[in-house]
């Protein structure tokens, strides 16, 4: 069953072209990766499959319905159907935890009372391993703790569709393993399709089943597969960079600075608030 249908994407900053030519489609319980090379529009991509910016042109479609065809009451409920992590976990720093994963609760969830609330939120934090700091403020957290109560926050609504950002970039490799068990165990509990960006290799070949690789160069997707078949198939010496993590080629002329795996730069740097 095809969850989101997305067809001739183009996305554009004003006049400036980030990408164009994205079609792809994901089906329930995938685990689809978004990859490529620092700013290259990753983050960008995310923030149009959640409605949060609107194609120059192309459709993002949710069980068949057309996202930005639709009224306002459609988009409300398409979008209480998604689930989402920031890049920065973007938690309200002036709200515990426990109360950061009330939140959405409250406006997508109206027919649990407060109390029923935190139950639930008591259980993700548990889920997440952060049973003893429901109480805790962001800044008292880890960046791995903050990913992890982002992660708490996001499948509280229990999303047919989870994005990630970046979910275990700065983490060491024990957080992100976990991290990555724990969205293979969300995917076989509930079913939810899950898109995450990411630069970890681990994390790619171990748990995306499909994906796209957009180029920086080029502005438009290089490779559409998992990232295993991409390695085994692709062409592309800057996919193949990518996935072996070899130097880029001398003529791959993107604005990326960084080697994949690094921290990202202020450009890719997530400013955006929760919804
Ligand atoms: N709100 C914005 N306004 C203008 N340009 C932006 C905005 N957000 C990102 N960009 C630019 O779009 C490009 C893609 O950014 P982003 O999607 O964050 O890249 P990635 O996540 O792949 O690192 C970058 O060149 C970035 O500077
Ligand atoms: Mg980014």
């Amino acid at each position: 069953m095809t969850l989101l249908a997305v067809d001739g994407l183009e996305m554009r900053f004003g006049e400036r072209l980030i990408q164009t030519g994205i079609s792809f489609t994901i089906e329930k319980g995938a685990i689809f990766a978004i990859m490529g090379g620092s700013g290259c529009g990753k983050s960008t991509l995310l923030k149009h499959l959640v409605g949060l910016l609107p194609p120059a042109s192309g459709s993002v479609t949710y069980n068949g319905v057309d996202y930005w065809a639709a009224d306002d009451t459609e988009r409300n409920r398409l979008r209480a159907g998604f689930g989402m992590l920031f890049q920065s976990a973007a938690l309200w720093s002036s709200m515990t935890i426990l109360e950061n994963v009330c939140l959405p609760m409250e406006q997508h969830m109206p027919q649990l009372d407060e109390a029923q609330r935190e139950a639930r939120a008591h259980e993700m934090l548990e889920w997440v391993g952060l049973g003893k700091f429901a109480d805790f403020y962001p800044a008292d957290l880890s960046g791995g703790m903050k990913k992890r109560a982002g992660l708490a926050r996001a499948i509280a609504i229990e999303p047919p569709l989870l994005f990630l950002d970046e979910p275990s970039a700065g983490l060491d490799p024990i957080s992100s393993k976990r991290l990555d068990d724990l969205v293979l165990e969300l995917r076989h509990r509930t079913g939810a399709a899950v898109v995450f960006v990411s630069h970890e290799l681990p994390s790619l070949f171990a748990i995306a089943d499909d994906g796209i690789f957009l180029d920086a160069d080029s502005k438009h997707p290089i490779g559409h597969g998992s990232p295993k078949h991409l390695l085994e198939t692709t062409e592309h010496p800057t996919v193949r960079a990518f996935l072996n993590r070899e130097e880029p080629p001398a003529d791959a002329q993107t604005d990326a600075q960084s080697p994949p795996g690094a921290a990202p730069t202020a450009a890719s740097t997530d400013t955006a608030t929760p919804a």
